[in-house]
């Protein structure tokens, strides 16, 4: 029997195989010191889509918990533009104390507050239902952090929470100055809190532009990059042992060529290479298949609604960008669309690649050239969109 898929194509899943971020881990064990010395350094984790936010917090939940302290990982949900900042503390006290690795009943005074708030525990969750009018909110939390952390303050140095995909905090986004104030308070500095956010770069900057003041607060930044091409073979061997399948190097250079280390590329493109191995073996005939396949999960998965957002003429700069095999200054791309004459000027041109840089779908990897964001982004365009969305190419 063919042993199951070891490979983790979905964003959330914990990958077999956990590849560097030695740095962060590095920094995480700084933090955590510091904040153990009363001096607690709250953080920002920043990356683009799949890159590993949400591996890495978990991962740091575990680091932290290994050295003994207490820690609480919340996934940020969505919020209806009809929803305000009550709704998004409640979010954060339902979920906070939910995720700790404790019975619930061990938080006694946090318990006994709530209650004496008029406010219920509902069912075996931890949802809140109000009886009495609503407080303010920032007073709410700053209540509840601080009887929370009396519970817990015998059984752990620091609290270490985090808080994944902050960005999703973009319709109520006054939160994030609550939380600064709330974190800053007196009360709460004597604690042993240490937040961590994660956040993609975009959303971070929309919440700059809003509320530019709590970006100094939430200084330091990690970034998380790509994984390098030794981290990359590190995970396709290790995740492939025990299941009696092999990769044949040529392969594996390519994933690496291909993906540029990002990982969920990287995990998606090898479970479809895994499922198309032959007598356990993958071999270059499974490469092509392999890659469409991964094309079309991707697209579905990420690239259609970023695509969808550009209009008919941005589709046929996409397309241009692609087709040009490197990174491409303006005038070589508006050359490349006046000889296929897809009908559209240079000024034009300048407009609709400012706009795609915006959008995100194009990158400028130096001041004077445009290029696709991914590799295999723009594989995607070439094969599946064409120059009008349809797939259609010039012959
Ligand atoms: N360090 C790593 N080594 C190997 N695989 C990883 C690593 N980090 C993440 N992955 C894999 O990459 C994929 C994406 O990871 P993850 O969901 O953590 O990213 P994310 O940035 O949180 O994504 P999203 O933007 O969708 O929230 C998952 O399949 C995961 O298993
Ligand atoms: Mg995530």
């Amino acid at each position: 029997m063919p042993k199951p898929n070891p490979f983790t194509p979905k964003s959330g899943w914990e990958p077999k195989i956990f590849a560097g971020r030695k740095d962060e881990f590095k920094f995480l064990d700084k933090k955590l010191e510091e904040a153990r010395n009363g001096r607690s350094d709250h953080f920002l984790v920043l990356g683009e889509w799949g890159i590993g936010k949400t591996s890495v917090l978990k991962e740091f939940k575990r680091i932290a918990q290994d050295k003994g302290f207490i820690s609480s990982m919340i996934t940020v949900r969505e919020f209806r533009k009809t929803e305000d900042l009550t709704d998004a503390v409640e979010h954060l006290v339902e979920t906070i104390p939910s995720k700790l690795p404790l019975d619930l009943n061990k938080l006694k005074k946090f318990l006994s507050q709530i209650d004496s708030l008029g406010i219920q525990v509902l069912g075996t969750g931890f949802q809140l239902s109000r009886t009495t009018e609503r407080m303010d909110p920032q007073t709410f939390l700053l209540r509840c952090l601080h009887v929370l952390w009396d519970d817990l303050k015998d059984e752990t140095d620091v609290l270490l929470v985090l808080l994944d995909d902050v960005q999703n905090f973009d319709r109520v986004s006054e939160i994030f100055t609550l939380i600064k104030n709330v974190l800053s308070d007196e009360e709460i500095v004597k604690t042993g809190y240490l937040f961590a956010l994660s956040c993609t770069p975009e959303g971070w900057s929309k919440f700059m532009q809003l509320h530019h003041p709590i970006g100094r607060y939430f200084t330091p930044r990690l970034t998380l990059k790509r994984l390098s091409g030794e981290e990359c073979y590190h995970v396709i061997d290790r995740t492939l042992e025990e299941t009696g399948v092999v990769f044949e190097e040529k392969i594996k250079e390519k994933v690496y060529e291909y993906t540029e280390g990002h990982p969920y590329e990287l995990q998606v493109l090898c479970s479809n290479l895994y499922d198309n191995g032959i007598k356990g073996r993958v071999t270059l005939d499974q490469w092509s298949p392999a890659l469409n396949e991964t094309l079309l999960n991707l697209g579905e998965m990420v690239w259609d609604a970023m695509y969808n957002g550009a209009s008919e003429q941005e589709r046929k700069v996409l397309y241009a960008v692609a087709s040009l095999d490197k990174p491409s200054s303006r005038k070589e791309i508006t050359n490349f669309i006046e000889v296929c004459d897809l009908g559209l000027s240079g000024s034009v041109v300048g407009v609709l690649l400012g706009r795609l840089l915006e959008k995100g779908l194009l990158a400028k990897p130096d001041k004077y050239q445009y290029g696709l964001v991914d590799k295999l982004f723009r594989e995607y365009i070439l094969r599946y969109r064409g120059y009008d969305g349809s797939g259609a190419v010039l012959g």
